[in-house]
């Protein structure tokens, strides 16, 4: 089963392929955008998997694929990371009628977005996701990005792809907890916009994590669908987009204060900062209490976080979530931005919360 997805952006419209068994048609997919040498950036962990695959099939299609490979892991993201892999880029010749493959998790995905946005003013590129996480959210909607020293994501540029291939079968190499991880996006999803999505994820979530193909396939394509509607109605995050940051205030406040370790990662931040966007939700009567029940219910079905308590480790106090609130990109005015529920499948933004409420619920 494959689903083709369309990111309606006028003339910088994309197609997002998901299936499985898809990295046997990358190299018909990308012929038509790629000229000259087309490379490959991946890390190493990935390379050592799936690379040599890739390449056999880009290079049966007749492409002259090259490949990049660079250390796995968040700090690949980084002003020394760029430098290292826009230096291999211009040593490779790429030019502005190329393409650039990313292959790989956000991190690569990420990274590669940003080098080819600003190599030569602009390539190509086109994303070949292998994580749940990237093929669910990170490859979709062109944010790129490294981070810096004062935070994560702080230098980017919106680049959107030319073409999205998230091949299902690539997940069967992943840990579950990186699974799990990408998990709690497509949950995001149930929670922000659809709550049939959510009934679908509460059947057939466990199916889709276990391995079983069409279930992971409608997860991710459905997801991705969500992604790119909100996105081709708001590409810039002037409104709507932001709803997508479901959890990420709460989710990024987590894993600064735990010191982005291996403590807490960045999906399980989202996990349980949906799980506290719904408590502040209920504090606030805006929701209700068995619809945040039933949310935390499903995220304890998969094995997924679902309060502070379950970070193991010292619990991060009120204050120093509150004051890494403050750093998140999504301040405005000096007022932090909370995406809020009034149900499953019914968000919005405010900034209009009460610290009392706030403190309650992140002492609860
Ligand atoms: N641009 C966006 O819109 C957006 C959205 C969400 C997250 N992000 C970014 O994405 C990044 C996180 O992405 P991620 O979770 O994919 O992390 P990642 O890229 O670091 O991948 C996680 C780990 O899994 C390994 N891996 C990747 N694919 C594999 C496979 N098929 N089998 C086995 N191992 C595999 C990687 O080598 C890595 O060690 C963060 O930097 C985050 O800021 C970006």
């Amino acid at each position: 089963m494959t689903k083709i997805i369309t990111v309606g952006l006028g003339e910088r419209a994309y197609a997002i392929h998901a299936g499985s068994g898809l990295l046997d048609r990358a190299g018909a997919l990308l012929k038509p955008f790629a000229r000259g040498p087309v490379p490959v950036v991946t890390d190493a962990m990935v390379g050592e998997l799936h690379l040599a695959r890739l390449l056999d099939v880009l290079g049966g299609a007749g492409l002259d694929a090259r490949p990049v490979v660079l250390p796995p892991g968040e700090a690949t993201k980084s002003f020394a990371g760029l430098e290292t892999l826009c230096g291999q880029l211009l040593d490779m010749g790429v030019d502005r009628g190329g393409l650039i493959v990313a292959f790989g998790g956000g991190v690569i995905g990420d990274l590669t977005g940003f080098a080819a946005g600003i190599l030569k003013r602009g390539i190509a590129f086109a994303q070949i996701p292998t994580t749940l996480l990237a093929q669910v959210d990170s490859s979709v909607g062109g944010k790129t990005a490294i981070n810096a020293r004062q935070g994560k994501n702080l230098i980017g540029l919106f680049h959107q792809p030319r073409l999205v291939i998230a091949d299902t079968a690539l997940l069967s190499t992943l840990s579950r907890r990186e699974l799990l991880a990408g998990y709690a996006e497509v949950v995001k999803y149930g929670t922000l916009g659809d709550a049939d999505f959510f009934e679908w994820l509460e059947q057939n979530g466990p199916l889709a994590l276990a391995g079983h193909d069409d279930a992971m396939v409608h997860a991710v394509a459905h997801s991705c669908r969500m992604k790119a509607d909100i996105v081709a109605r708001d590409e810039r995050e002037a409104g709507e987009r932001a709803l997508l940051n479901l959890g990420h205030t709460f989710g990024h406040a987590l894993e600064a204060a735990t010191g982005f370790s291996d403590r807490l990662n960045h999906g399980e931040g989202v996990a349980i900062g949906t799980a506290l966007a719904f408590r502040l939700s209920v504090r606030l009567g805006l929701a209700s209490g068995q619809d945040a029940e039933r949310f935390v219910r499903h995220l304890r079905a998969v094995g997924l976080p679902s309060a502070i308590a379950d970070i193991p480790g010292p619990r991060p106090d009120a204050d120093t979530l509150i004051a890494a609130m403050g750093h998140d990109k999504k301040v405005k005015d000096g007022k932090i931005n909370f995406v809020l529920l009034r149900g499953l499948g019914r968000t919005f933004v405010t900034a209009d919360v009460p610290d009392a409420a706030l403190r309650d619920v992140l002492n609860a």
